[in-house]
């Protein structure tokens, strides 16, 4: 996992809980990388777990609701830093789409060692409602909420997201523009 998601981790403990909260966990977590990320760097994704059951531990916030509150300071990191990816899309749905056609292919090509997840989009029944089944063996769909939630924030608009298990590695979203 590229280090850019563990800084990113971190920087939102350490906003939240101060720089000790931020040593604790990486003490508490035993990692093989020692808690040094640079932006650049790619690490074991077991390391984030560790990370978020300790500091869940620390606060005692549920596992889900830290790696969902995660995922939406992340993606609003994301859209700062890379801001031509979320300017292309007139409406979330659109750029919800993209994310598999066009944002994680270029951050392919910035990152080819990049472990990125897979999606499938449709809109089945309405222009406003967007089927979204997410494919990965990191099992990540809690970050993956929060990164819709935050998208759905960016473009200032209200869903309704409900969260379906297809099978051992997809889950299904359906976001329904409200
Ligand atoms: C500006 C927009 C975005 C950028 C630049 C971006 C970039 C990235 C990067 C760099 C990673 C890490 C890859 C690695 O660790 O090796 C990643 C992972 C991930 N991205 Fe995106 N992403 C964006 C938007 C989104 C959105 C909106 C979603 C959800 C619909 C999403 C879903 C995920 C998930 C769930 C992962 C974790 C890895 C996994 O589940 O296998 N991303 N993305």
């Amino acid at each position: 996992m590229k280090g850019i998601i563990f800084t990113e981790f971190l920087s939102m403990v350490e906003d939240a809980h101060g720089l000790d909260m931020v040593d604790t966990i990486i003490e508490k977590s035993d990692l093989p990388s020692g808690g040094a990320y640079t932006a650049v760097g790619t690490y074991p994704h077991t390391e984030i777990v560790s990370l978020v059951c300790n500091l869940s531990e620390e606060i005692h916030i549920e596992v889900s609701d830290l790696l969902k509150e995660f995922g939406r300071h992340l993606f609003h990191q994301l859209a700062k830093s890379y801001p031509v990816f979320v300017k292309k899309s007139a409406t979330p749905l659109d750029f919800l789409e993209q994310v598999e056609t066009y944002i994680h292919v270029e951050v392919r090509k910035l990152y080819p060692d990049a472990e990125l997840p897979s999606f499938e989009c449709a809109r089945p029944h309405s222009a406003n409602q967007l089927y979204m089944t997410y494919h990965s063996v990191r099992h990540m769909e809690d970050v993956c909420e929060g990164l819709i939630r935050g998208s759905l924030e960016h473009f200032n608009s209200k869903a309704d997201i409900e969260r379906k298990s297809v099978d051992d590695d997809s889950e299904l979203f359906i976001i329904t523009i409200t």
